[in-house]
């Protein structure tokens, strides 16, 4: 599956399994160059292709993109319809080519509060590439890790489970999958704005100044360079 060797792109042969992108800058990049919001969110949409695709390539095994916060909501109606919009064209758009690469698409987040179209189409994607043997991408949208641990803790709950950290953890939208081993921020901003806060327990964090349009595969690169630089220990002591 692998189809570029790390090794070529400068990369350390140890990469992460599970890498998380803090999508973050889309309006400051259309700002700064005089253009409305809303085309800092289509530039980050044209973006992510190149991104999925070069995490697929070089052999991540799962990728969490944060898409639109349970937060975002505060925004003003025309730029959340903007989002929503632009997200379903990227979507329908790119859905075939994914499914192609071998990508199997999970949705994280309350997909209730969207219209039932949008709704439809989601559920569609993900059942038809749920056994895909590819690269695993997360999707967060209408997602906050608070909410996330909530509804977790309701399953367990219903279900009559005992609450401890593997039932905990396997109650999340991540369940089965790696913990976050890196979460690149862009645009500047040093938080993690309620971003899968348990799965980053032990994740290492690089921020760029960059905002996300501008994240070429190369800067994409250099922050797992940084990481690959990290000393990990997970409490333990490590020599190095
Ligand atoms: C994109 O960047 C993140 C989303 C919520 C879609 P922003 O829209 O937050 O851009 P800035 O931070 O205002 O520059
Ligand atoms: C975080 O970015 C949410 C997404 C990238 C989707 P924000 O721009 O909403 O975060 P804050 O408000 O600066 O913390
Ligand atoms: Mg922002």
């Amino acid at each position: 599956m692998v189809k570029i060797q790390p090794e070529t792109v400068g990369l350390g042969a140890e990469l992460p399994r599970h890498v998380g992108i803090i999508m973050d800058g889309n309006g400051r990049w259309a700002t700064r160059r005089g253009l409305p919001r809303k085309l800092g969110h289509r530039a980050g949409m044209e973006r992510l292709r190149g991104l999925i695709r070069f995490s697929s390539d070089i052999g991540i095994e799962v990728l969490s993109l944060y898409a639109f916060s349970t937060e975002n909501w505060k925004r003003p109606k025309e730029e959340v319809g903007a989002l929503f919009e632009l997200f379903m064209e990227y979507f329908l758009s790119e859905l075939d080519d994914l499914h192609k690469n071998g990508v199997c698409i999970r949705i994280m987040g309350d997909m209730s509060a969207f219209p039932e179209k949008m709704q439809r189409a989601m559920e569609e994607a993900m059942t038809k590439t749920a056994n895909n043997p590819g690269l695993k991408l997360n999707i967060a949208l209408n997602y906050g890790s608070r909410a996330e641990v909530v509804r977790a803790t309701n399953i367990l709950v219903q279900k009559g489970e005992p609450v401890d950290e593997k039932s905990l953890m396997n109650a999340l939208y991540t369940a089965g999958l790696p913990d976050l081993d890196l979460i690149i921020r862009t645009a500047g901003e040093r938080r993690l704005s309620n971003f899968m806060l348990l799965q980053a327990a032990y994740a290492e964090l690089v921020f760029t100044d960059v905002t996300f349009p501008d994240l070429t595969d190369e800067e994409y690169a250099s922050c797992i360079r940084e990481y690959q630089h990290r000393t990990r220990r997970f409490g333990a002591v490590v020599e190095k």
